[in-house]
């Protein structure tokens, strides 16, 4: 059996695991700000020579650029292999991909369509798979995510916080919400009320808060959710390969725009944080650009360090959380 360590999603990872990760992120970002990002550089091309595989079946900005510089950082050549580019599904076979690629690189940081196929990616791959996006989670972003939170409150403020979540019930939220429970951040989940979060993830995350003494409470109602909490989040409401539902999922979250109205429910000075790309019908321009409130871009630059962290425990250590 396989002892390689995988990164598929938030909530198999440890407590401690997973603050391991947001923790040595911060450490990769101070090192970068601090301009010793040279020094360091040379000094950790564990990678040199060595080649690391991105298979992105969907498009992406931030999770290419990240995954990319990070690998560069460890002295490891990133290998862009998108849809078009492979014979994978169209001329060979999942299985067949998977054995060849690992064979020749040091790791597969794959964004897909559905989990069932990070599951076989881990089932057949001779090297760490990081899952950088699929149908049901997105752990880099909420390792992201985390380190931005962090940043912002600080270490001893973190159980005090309450995350709201405005929009759907998919890959962002399944992680985010383990993610802030794993520091004891509550959470708070609106979504339509024909949309539900999935049950088996909202009863493991219900034990979770449990544990870590916070709440997870999910509704149907945005209002309700936003009033009183410090953290408000949303994500695009037609995730990629949703395109063609597009006016009906609109219709579906009619009410569900974080706008002046929402906002004003939230704490005075709450925070609003989005993964990008983003769309005004999830988020009103006002909110999006308050710069007094909105912290994206400080989010979205995060991603960097969240791949470094990534990289560095499940590629340079062998997923080893202890070096
Ligand atoms: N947030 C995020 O994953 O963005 P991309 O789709 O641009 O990678
Ligand atoms: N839910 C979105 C996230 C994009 C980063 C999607 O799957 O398209």
């Amino acid at each position: 059996m396989s002892t390689i360590r995988h990164l598929t999603n938030i909530k198999d990872l440890t407590d401690l695991e997973f603050q391991t990760l947001v923790f040595k992120a911060q450490e990769f970002k101070k090192t970068f700000k601090e301009g010793n990002a040279e020094d360091f550089a040379a000094n950790n091309k564990k990678l040199l020579g060595r080649t690391g595989a991105l298979l992105f079946s969907k498009r992406s900005t931030r999770t290419r650029i990240s995954n990319e510089g990070a690998l560069s950082f460890f002295g490891c050549k990133p290998m862009f292999l998108g849809k078009d580019d492979i014979q994978l599904g169209v001329n060979e076979s999942f299985y067949d991909s998977i054995k060849v690629i690992s064979s020749m690189t040091s790791c597969i940081m794959a964004r897909v369509n559905k989990n069932s196929e990070i599951q076989e990616l881990v089932k057949h791959s001779s090297v760490p798979i990081i899952n950088c996006l699929c149908d049901m989670y997105h752990p880099l972003q909420a390792i992201c995510d985390l380190l931005t939170i962090l940043e912002k409150y600080g270490v001893d403020n973190l159980k005090n916080l309450t995350l709201c979540w405005i929009g759907d019930a998919n890959n962002v939220i399944n992680d985010l919400m383990f993610a802030c429970l794993k520091f004891g951040i509550s959470v708070k989940i609106a979504t339509p009320s024909d949309i539900k979060m999935d049950e088996t993830l909202a009863k493991e995350a219900a034990e979770l808060a449990k544990k870590n003494g916070c709440v997870f409470e999910c509704n149907h109602d945005a209002k309700y959710s936003a009033t009183g909490s410090d953290i408000l989040v949303t994500d695009t409401f037609i995730s990629m390969g949703e395109e063609w539902q597009k006016t009906a999922k609109l219709k579906q979250f009619e009410g569900f725009q974080i706008n002046d109205e929402i906002a004003a429910l939230a704490k005075p000075d709450y925070t609003f944080m989005h993964c990008l790309p983003r769309h005004t019908e999830e988020v009103s321009d006002s909110v999006f650009y308050d710069e007094k409130h909105s912290i994206v871009f400080q989010e979205a630059e995060n991603r960097l360090y969240a791949a470094m962290a990534t990289l560095d425990v499940f590629v340079n250590n062998k997923g080893d959380f202890n070096k």
